[in-house]
Formats: structure tokens, sequence, C-alpha cells
């Protein structure tokens, strides 16, 4: 039977991850009976796990009391040692901006969100379904069948970030393997070496990333490489550590999760037809679904913060310097949250979901990615007659970005 301490624990392995039911089943689990939670005795340095909406809502809202540093998200205990014993532990590695706190992180975040949430996207939107046509164009000149989740639903994603960073496409593969080394660094499949936990691959990507700074600051262009090689933070240049750990995020960040929020969003629809003939009829509908995808697939399933004073949380006791982590796919599942959280509506609205966090940290490519969500699934839609599963489904191993890494399928073209 399942207690309250073994679904403690059981969220914290990688592998249940594979198992949907069985992970919402622990998440409601602690929902229900200890939405805030020590756990201890895992893999991990002990934390609290955050489950419902409200709690994990209110902590984000509150960057003073509870901060990104030093511990970002879920490494496992003995992989931190080893790390920090190289001197390879995070603090002195990166510095992105979802690693830095106030005030550094606001003045740093405004280098790129006037293009992010401003013209810079809006400009890209003809890239972004230019990229999307021609990758249903592949599906067209396949035989009729497809691995979605290898062939379509990593690529699109990744080709748009490669296309607003001005790198080449060329050297997609190479992003793609360093990306999927550290976001999946828990799944036997994707990893390299599980003692490094993608420390390698970032390193290969830095050296990488510094010839793209030296590119874009010899010739600067309007793209987001451009905006980030040449970003200035109190009239000066960024530092080198912070302007690749700026390029790092940005294009690690935005491919992956958005792959798994196409792939998961497909697999709903495939799960419900009708809903998917409801969107084949009226694909205006895509402009409010592709929240709605989000909310359901959750791709980022945590990240943590630290208290930095004595606190409580929903009632409980929290001591200044012990970390949370915040699972919002169980958030986004909360019946206290959403009216039938476990149903799958395109038209939810309002769709307050966690996906894309909140507060200061409020992912910054939102936009991107739901424009990109958006874009795939009307051509998709579109072109197709008919989709159907053809064989079982397979997910990533990870409670950190989550996905599906086999999605086969039989469909007939227009
Ligand atoms: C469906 C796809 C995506 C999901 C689910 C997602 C999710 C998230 C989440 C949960 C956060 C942390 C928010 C918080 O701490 O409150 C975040 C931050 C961030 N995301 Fe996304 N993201 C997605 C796509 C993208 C894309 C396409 C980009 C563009 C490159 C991007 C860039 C970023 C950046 C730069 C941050 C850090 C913001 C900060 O610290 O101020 N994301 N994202």
């Amino acid at each position: 039977m399942t207690t309250v301490a073994s679904a403690a624990l059981d969220i914290t392995r990688p592998a249940l991850y594979r198992d949907p039911a069985a992970l919402h089943e622990r998440y409601a689990l602690l929902r229900r009976e200890a939405p805030v939670t020590w756990v201890e005795g895992s893999a991990y340095r002990p934390f609290w796990a955050l489950t419902r909406y409200n709690d994990i809502s209110e902590v984000s809202r509150q960057p003073e009391a509870f901060i990104n540093a030093p511990r970002l998200t879920l490494i496992p205990q003995a992989v931190e040692e080893h790390l920090v014993a190289q001197g390879q532990g995070r603090e002195k590695s990166v510095r992105t901006i979802i690693d830095m706190d106030e005030p550094d992180h606001r003045k740093y975040r405004n280098v790129t969100q006037s293009w992010f949430l401003g013209p810079g996207v809006a400009k890209f939107q003809s890239r972004v379904e230019a990229i999307a046509k021609r990758f249903v164009d592949k599906m067209a000149s396949m035989d009729g069948r497809c691995d979605f989740a290898r062939d379509i639903g990593l690529w699109v994603p990744l080709h748009v970030i490669m296309s607003i960073l001005g790198l080449p496409e060329k050297d997609a593969p190479f992003i793609l393997r360093s990306t999927q080394a550290m976001l999946a660094a828990s799944d036997p499949e994707l990893q390299r070496d599980a003692q490094q936990y993608g420390t390698a691959e970032f390193q290969q990507l830095f050296a990488y990333l510094g010839e793209v700074v030296e590119r874009r600051r010899r010739e600067p262009s309007d793209d987001l490489g451009s905006v980030i090689a040449n970003g200035l933070v109190d009239g000066a240049a960024m530092g080198m550590l912070e302007t690749l750990s700026y390029l790092l995020i940005a294009s690690t960040a935005g491919h992956e999760t958005t792959s798994s929020a196409i792939g998961g969003g497909l697999l709903a629809l495939l799960e419900h037809p009708e809903t998917q003939q409801r969107l084949r009829a009226d694909p205006a509908l895509w402009d409010l679904a592709a929240d709605e995808v989000v909310r359901w697939v959750s791709p980022i399933r945590h990240f943590m913060r630290t208290a930095v004073a004595d606190c409580q949380i929903g009632g409980v006791d929290i001591r200044a310097g012990q970390s949370v982590a915040m699972f919002y796919l169980s958030a986004n599942r909360d019946e206290a949250a959403f009216e039938a959280p476990f149903e799958f509506r395109p038209d939810r609205s309002p769709n307050r979901h966690l996906g894309f966090g909140i507060g200061g940290h409020f992912c910054l490519g939102r936009l991107l990615a739901l424009a990109e969500i958006r874009a795939l699934f009307r051509e998709l839609l579109a072109r197709t007659r008919s989709i159907e599963l053809d064989g079982p489904v397979e997910w990533v191993e990870s409670h950190f970005v989550g996905g599906l890494k086999r999605l086969p399928l039989r469909y007939t073209m227009n």
C-alpha cells in the first residue's frame, strides 16, 4: 500500500516518471494528506516536497524569502559531493538568470525581456510557422509512419531556438545531444556519465558558445544571440561567465521543454479523439488550447527554492536554509485550483497553470513556446486526415524535464 512516506520517496525516483498513472496517484495522495512533506532517506539531501498549487504559487511569488541559490534542482547527494570535490559545483561553473536572485536577477533578465516579450518573438513568428511546415512536410514524405517524438517533436523547437539565436543548422545534433545529457541526466538511455551528471557536455557547450559570442560581437544582427552577446548590465558588458550562461539557458531551456509539451499534447489528442476532432474543425481554439497543453504536460516537473529565514508554508514550520521542491505537474492537477483537472479542456479559461512557473522567474520563453505549439498543431491537423498510435509510448526517466521519448504514429495525410 502506498503511504505518505513511500509516496514522498517515490516522487524523487526518476523511474516513476515513466509511469504517469502511478506518479499522479502519489501526487494526489500527497496533495490530500501531506502537501508540505519532509523527504529524508532518498538519494537526495533532505528537502520539503510541495505538491499543492497554492503553496507553490506563494513560494514563487516571494523571491526575497525563497531564493534560487544555491539549490535549483534535485541532484543526487553523491553526485553533488563529487562535483564539489572536483571544484565543479554549480555555483562555480554556471550563472544563468534562473540561478540568480535579486537584485542581479532583475538586471540580467532585463537584457532579453523586451526581446522575448516584445517585437522579437512577433518578428520570428513567420520563421516558427515555416519550421513547423517543414517538419509536417517531412511527415508527408515518410510512409505514413513515424516516431513523432524522435522524428518531429524533438526537432521543431530545436530549429526554432537555433534560428532565433542565429546558430547554423548543421550544429543542431550537437546542441541536442548536449542538452539531453544535461537535462535528462537520470535517464540511462540519454545520459552519458551518471557520475558527471552532464557536466562534460556542459563544458563542450560552453566552448562552442564562446565562439558564438565572439562572432556576434564582431557581426551583431537582430537575433537573440546578438542581444545576449552585446548585453549591458549597469552600463557595462556582462562578464563572460554570465554571457555564456545566458546563451546556455537560451539554447537549452526552450527545446526539450517545448518538445515535451508537443509530444505530450499530441498524446492527449490521441487519447481524446473528440477533442482532436474539435480542434481540427476549429483551429482558432489553439489560442487557448496551447496553454492547456502546457498545463496537461507540465514539462518541467520541479524547481527548488531555499528559505532565507524561519517561516511557514501551508501552516508547516520551515527552517532557514531548508530547501523546498515545487512539483509543478502536481500543482497543475490540483483539484483545489482547477475544475476537473484530469480533463483535457482545449477551451479552459482562465487557465492559470504553473507550467511556466510564476513570479519573478516566470518563463521568459513562454510566448515563443506557445507560438510553436500553435503553429505545429495547426499545420499538423490541417494536413492530416487521421493520426493513430502505432505502438507503446515511452516516457523519459527524469523528475526534472519530462516528456515522451517514443511516440510511434500511423497517419494519413490529406
Ligand atoms: C513549454 C515550454 C516551456 C516550459 C514548460 C518552460 C518552463 C519554465 C519554468 C517552469 C521556468 C521557471 C519559472 C519559475 O521559476 O517560476 C522557466 C524559466 C525560464 N525559461 Fe522556460 N519553459 C518553456 C519554454 C521556454 C523557451 C522556448 C525559452 C526560450 C529560450 C525559455 C526560456 C526560459 C528562461 C530564460 C527562464 C528563466 C527566467 C528567469 O529566471 O527569470 N523557456 N521556464
